[in-house]
């Protein structure tokens, strides 16, 4: 049972996380409820066509420096100054440069999902320090997010902000075409063993403001980093869209052309916390706080 003055303190918590002006003041070159949606990457037919093909036959797409705008250093140091107050870089998307980011790609998914395509209330963001791991192999959906011709209906866009290398841990995938029980909704995840040879494992290792997009029934994983290694930690962040003709995979589905409020975000970001929490087994008090931010600010997401 907590004791009365860590009922108190987590009150006085709660309250700090739902103010705009702590969010303001904790990263001030950051924004929040300012920026609007102006810019988008114009891909040509023949960049859209090639990718389009990479996910359909492998699973996967590279874009090696597309063309991303993004305030890199701010954002990373947002994210380092989370990291040290032991808050997870999640609640980097309280601010508007990161959903302006996944704005950035427009063009492209309208025509690998469909015009009015959607962005999935999945999201997250990673700060992989020397010695620690992405997640562990997985898929991020069953293969029922497929059509029969391995055209994708949701998708997942991960973007490094740092260099992302075996040595700070990248991500590793087995390609679709060499995945035996790709497209096919059962085993799920590693049930019957690996479902391809080691050898067709491929490393993906990406530079700052690239941007992969691989379907929801790929199997992928972020490797274990060295150590011992000297380059920046690894930090990245993950969006998930899906059709707009098929029924949502999770809800709130959000329009990726309008930027949620402040206090949507806040519930968004709870519920990431509490959806992924067994990925890192948070700590007890950071959940009932993500659950309190939750219930504070309900009425934002319940559309
Ligand atoms: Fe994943």
């Amino acid at each position: 049972m907590l004791l009365k003055k860590e009922i108190e303190n987590q009150f006085l918590l709660i309250d700090k996380f739902s103010n705009k002006n702590f969010w303001e003041s904790f990263s001030p070159s950051l924004e929040i409820e300012k920026k609007k949606l102006d810019y988008k990457i114009n891909f040509n037919k023949k960049e859209n066509k090639e990718n389009i093909e990479n996910v359909v036959h492998q699973g996967y797409t590279h874009f090696k420096n597309p063309g991303l705008k993004i305030p890199l250093d701010h954002i990373k140091r947002t994210i380092k100054a989370l990291s040290e107050k032991n808050l997870p870089p999640v609640f980097i998307f309280a601010y508007d440069e990161l959903w302006n980011l996944q704005y950035q790609m427009n063009s492209f998914l309208k025509k690998l999902l469909d015009t009015e395509y959607l962005q999935l209330p999945d999201f997250w963001a990673w700060n992989v320090k020397p010695g620690q791991s992405g997640w562990k192999p997985h898929r991020d959906k069953s293969g029922g997010t497929l059509f029969e011709d391995n055209t994708p209906k949701s998708i997942t866009v991960w973007i490094p902000l740092t260099k992302a290398v075996p040595d700070n841990s990248c991500m590793y995938i087995l390609p679709a075409n060499h995945d035996k029980f790709y497209n096919l909704e059962k085993p799920f995840g590693l049930d019957y063993g690996f479902p391809g040879d080691l050898t067709d494992i491929r490393a993906l290792p990406a530079e700052p403001k690239d941007v992969l997009v691989w379907t929801q029934h790929v199997l992928h994983w972020g490797s274990n980093s060295n150590s011992r290694h000297v380059l920046e930690p690894r930090m990245s962040i993950a969006y998930e869209f899906q059709r707009s003709d098929i029924a949502a995979y999770n809800n709130p589905l959000i329009k990726p052309n309008e930027i949620p409020s402040f206090e949507k975000r806040m519930a968004l970001i709870a519920k990431q916390i509490i959806q992924y929490t067994h990925m890192y087994g948070f700590k007890d008090d950071l959940v009932a706080l993500a659950k309190a931010l939750l219930k504070k600010f309900q009425q934002t997401v319940s559309n």
